[in-house]
């Protein structure tokens, strides 16, 4: 007994070393996690392939809810909320049993065709779980698969980067827990801020194709991450809401700290209906800022990614913030679909009446181009060095540029570009010297099919002066030293999209 108990701890040990020695990067960026498919740790479980339910896996969940997929129908507002018609249309569920909070009870019948909605109410559907965005603070990963199928355990997840590093492909954890994660619908992106609170839109937006179902109003959702509990659900006015569409433009929020923690403000682009909404936590209120400068570019929208020829009209998905200069911050923004910057003070955008002055349209600039192909999903700003980091979906890669510079192409240096590692960066974000990136390769699973049998889901970080040591947003004068192919010769022989 005692000899296999060392063999296996002998084993375990072999096993964490030979990790930490494969070192994978591409470009100037090191892989920190990858998956094939999506894997979940609940409280210990590895759930690892599809599953019906989830019974067992929430130890303190109480006798009376044992029997249900979701909350019973008297625990959640969401189920209050549910759209009696669309609930009704789906008619396959007994009477007696509770009432599953994202869909219609499921059936074992197999004379039913398959359509998207006979997955609603499964727990977990491998292959729909799609991760989207990544942040880290402090010691965890925050990872978010938001709801654009059914079959998805939980929106907002964590790995601890103590606990899950021994592994390529761990399994995530449902944040705070599976039970509590079911506060929230569906969230594309994370952010913290530094008076330890995690931020984020809940889109409250089953966005199933054919079988769409807003379930609850959308909210600014704000976490105490000392005590891993909601501290705050604003719910978006109608008025900022102003369109059927406008919850699946909700997919990233960036806060700014006027003074105290107390005085924080919240932009969250509307990518859909071309707005960017605006809400005060001093003020509990929010209100909905229009500019053309939030539209797409219509010239940008023919889109070629991993085979797949598309058009899209995605407007405005990211700000980011300077360093405050006399109280107020640059806030560089732009269209998804677009190769051009813009900015604003956030002055501007905190002020509720600045957009009734007739000077409001022209204090918004256009900064420059950042170049061909260069459509961004999030980006993020360093303030020691002033530079800004982009995940450009139209080349898969990451890039950046010094705001010292003028914005031109040449300004603009890619410092990791792969067809498939690198394939749709969903989120960048920039933490301490830090930039953390995630690629999901979601033209693929869009428009195609992955290859399961391949790495599909790659998580990557890089120090902010190693990025740009030698390029061009290492600042005007320094010797330009091309070291890009001495981390990984073979993924700069392999850069071409196909
Ligand atoms: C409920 O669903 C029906 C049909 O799916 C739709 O016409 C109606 O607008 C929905 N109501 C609400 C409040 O979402
Ligand atoms: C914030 O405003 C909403 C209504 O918009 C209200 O329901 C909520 O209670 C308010 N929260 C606080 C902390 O005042
Ligand atoms: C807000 O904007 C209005 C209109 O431009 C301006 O008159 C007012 O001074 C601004 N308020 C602050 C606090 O800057």
């Amino acid at each position: 007994m005692r000899g296999l108990l060392l063999l296996i701890s002998t084993l375990a040990v072999l096993a964490v070393t030979s990790r930490s020695q494969i070192t994978r990067t591409v470009g100037r960026l090191q892989e920190v996690f990858a998956w094939k498919q999506i894997t979940f740790n609940i409280n210990g479980n590895d759930i690892t392939q599809d599953r019906y339910g989830d019974d067992d896996l929430d130890m303190t969940r109480d006798k009376r809810q044992a029997g249900s997929v979701f909350f019973n129908n008297d625990d959640d507002d969401a189920v209050r909320n549910w759209n009696q018609t669309s609930q009704n249309k789906r008619n396959n569920r007994p009477n007696n049993r509770p009432r599953p909070m994202w869909g219609n009870w499921p059936t074992t019948s197999s004379t039913t065709t398959p359509t998207p909605s006979d997955e609603a109410g499964r727990f977990f559907i491998q292959y729909n779980n799609l991760p989207m965005g990544v942040e880290r603070v402090d010691n965890r990963l925050f990872i978010t698969l938001p709801r654009r199928r059914y079959g998805i355990p939980s929106t907002l997840n964590y790995l601890d980067l103590t606990r899950d590093s021994n592994t390529r492909s761990p399994g995530l954890r449902p944040y705070p827990n599976l039970r509590d994660s079911r506060a929230l619908t569906s969230v594309y992106r994370t952010r913290a801020d530094s008076c330890n609170r995690l931020w984020m839109v809940d889109t409250g937006l089953l966005e199933i194709p054919n079988d769409r179902q807003q379930v609850r109003q959308p909210a600014v959702v704000v976490y105490d991450l000392r005590t891993d509990r909601q501290i705050l659900r604003y719910e978006l006015k109608s008025t900022d809401i102003i369109a059927a569409n406008t919850p699946t433009g909700l997919a990233s929020i960036t806060l700014d700290i006027v003074d105290d923690c107390a005085n924080t403000f919240a932009y969250i682009p509307d990518l859909a209906t071309y707005g960017l909404i605006v809400y005060s936590l001093r003020d509990n209120d929010s209100w909905r800022l229009t500019h053309n400068y939030f539209s797409f570019n219509p010239i940008a929208g023919n889109l070629r990614l991993a085979g797949q020829r598309f058009q899209w009209s995605d407007g405005i998905f990211s700000v980011t913030l300077t360093e405050p200069r006399g109280g107020c911050s640059s806030a560089y923004f732009h269209a998804m679909v677009g190769t051009h910057e813009f900015s604003v003070s956030s002055c501007v955008l905190r002020n509720r009446t600045a957009s009734q002055d007739p000077n409001f349209w022209s204090q918004f600039s256009e900064v420059g181009d950042r170049g061909a192909n260069s459509q961004s999903t999030m980006h993020g700003y360093h303030a020691g060095t002033r530079v800004v980091f982009f995940a450009d979906i139209g080349r898969d890669a990451i890039s950046c540029w010094n705001t010292a510079a003028a914005l031109t192409p040449a300004a603009v240096e890619i410092l990791a570009k792969d067809s498939t590692r690198l394939s749709y960066p969903s989120d960048l974000h920039v933490t301490g010297d830090e930039v953390w990136v995630m690629a999901n390769s979601l033209p693929t699973w869009a428009y195609s099919r992955l290859d399961t049998n391949e790495y599909n889901f790659f998580i990557y970080k890089a120090n902010v002066q190693d990025l740009i040591s030698g390029t061009v947003c290492a600042g005007r004068g320094r010797v330009r030293v091309n070291t890009r192919t001495g981390t990984d010769k073979e993924e700069n022989n392999n850069t071409t999209t196909t």
